[in-house]
């Protein structure tokens, strides 16, 4: 059983919390923190947790938990990182690790240095049809890997924090591109060097400074191309796919539109929306468990049993830092319109 204390309680506090309680288990957020004591009863009361507190040190420093998870906007991971790695608390951060890959590699250094587990929360690399697709990859089923092309495009965030450029550190990229670069990394295989970067991206309906389009394509160092393709702008809910070709097979993953359920209702029925669509009624795609198939039940079953196993999840900190350091590239191409080199100071691969 591992005892957790959750940091923030928006919308990815709550998935992590019920992909958490999911089942029979025995792991349990016994604690809360939100800014807001009223927000962070009514997510006690909500989950079944135990505790909450409205001082972020007085969560992470709790004696009587095992683990953070930081479920906070992308502006606060640094500090919550810092305070766990000095409390020597085992630490969980969701997507993407930092703004940048100054902030990530800060992060990297404090958690190893002090020796704590750290673990980071990509969990579309952990859907289940993903991981057995990895398997297969990693089988050779399919060949050698020449190209992977992942899409997260949906009509925007739900959240204030996210359109401001300062605090989210970008936009659709440092969003959603980093879901699908770790994607791609995965396929290609996490210990080639992803080399280079060009992308093109664009503010084209939103009135934000940051980009609310773009693609990318990363070149590692064997030659294979991930492609990312996003946007804050697209009409009809989520569109999470991606597909991977071989040099002996072929790929195709769709997570959220069409995965085999489609429903019709003349009337408004919330039963039946997920998240991002832009309407509860007519023609529908539902997912069925919508947690387990963005693969939160999968990404924490490896992080608990890395931790009892005392050994490394599937995704670090390291990994984190790998894809800000491709975001970043990401952002000077579209300054400059060409190629440029990913600047990893710290390379543990090939
Ligand atoms: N699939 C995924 O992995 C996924 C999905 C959504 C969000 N995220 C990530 O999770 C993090 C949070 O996103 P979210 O969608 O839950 O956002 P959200 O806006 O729904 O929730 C953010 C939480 O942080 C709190 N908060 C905001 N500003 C604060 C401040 N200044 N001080 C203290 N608390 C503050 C809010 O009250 C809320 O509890 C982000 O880093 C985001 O990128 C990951």
């Amino acid at each position: 059983m591992t005892r957790i204390a959750m940091l923030g309680t928006g919308l990815i506090g709550s998935s992590y919390t019920q992909a958490l309680h999911a089942g029979r288990s025995r792991d349990r957020v016994q604690l809360v923190y939100s800014r807001s004591p009223e927000n962070a009863a009514a997510f006690a009361a909500k989950w079944g947790v135990d505790r909450w507190t409205a001082n972020l040190d007085d969560a992470i420093g709790d004696d009587s938990t095992d683990a953070v998870i930081i479920a906070l906007p992308n502006d606060l991971h640094e500090r919550a990182v810092m305070a766990a790695a000095k409390a020597g608390k085992a630490v969980l951060c969701t997507k993407p690790l930092g703004r940048s890959s100054a902030e990530a590699l800060r992060m990297l250094r404090a958690v190893e240095a002090a020796g704590v587990f750290h673990g980071y929360l990509e969990d579309l690399v952990y859907p289940p049809k993903t991981l057995k697709g990895l398997q297969s990859v990693q089988a050779g089923d399919l060949g050698r890997i020449l190209w992977v092309r992942s899409r997260e495009t949906h009509p925007g965030p739900h959240s204030d924090w996210f359109w401001n450029q300062q605090r989210a550190g970008g936009g659709a990229i440092i969003d959603l591109g980093c879901h699908c670069i770790e994607i791609a990394r995965a396929f290609i295989g996490k210990d080639i060097r992803p080399v280079e970067v060009v992308c093109w991206g664009d503010t084209q309906v939103h009135p934000i400074e940051a980009e609310d389009h773009a693609i990318g394509m990363v070149r590692y160092e064997n030659g294979a191309i991930g492609q990312f393709e996003v946007s804050w702008a697209f009409r009809g809910g989520m569109d999470l796919r991606d597909e991977v070709a071989g040099t002996e097979g072929t790929l195709w993953l769709n997570h959220w539109l069409r995965t085999g359920m489609e429903m019709y209702s003349a009337k408004d029925s919330a039963q039946c929306t997920t998240e991002k669509s832009e309407r509860s009624g007519g023609w529908m795609f539902p997912v069925g468990d919508e947690v387990a198939a963005l693969g939160y039940n999968t990404m924490f079953t490896d992080m608990l049993d890395a931790m009892d196993q005392g050994r490394q999840p599937s995704e670090t900190f390291y990994d984190g830092y790998v894809v800000n350091a491709i975001v970043d590239a990401s952002y000077r191409s579209i300054q400059s319109k060409r190629w440029e080199t990913i600047d990893l100071p710290i390379w543990r691969g090939r």
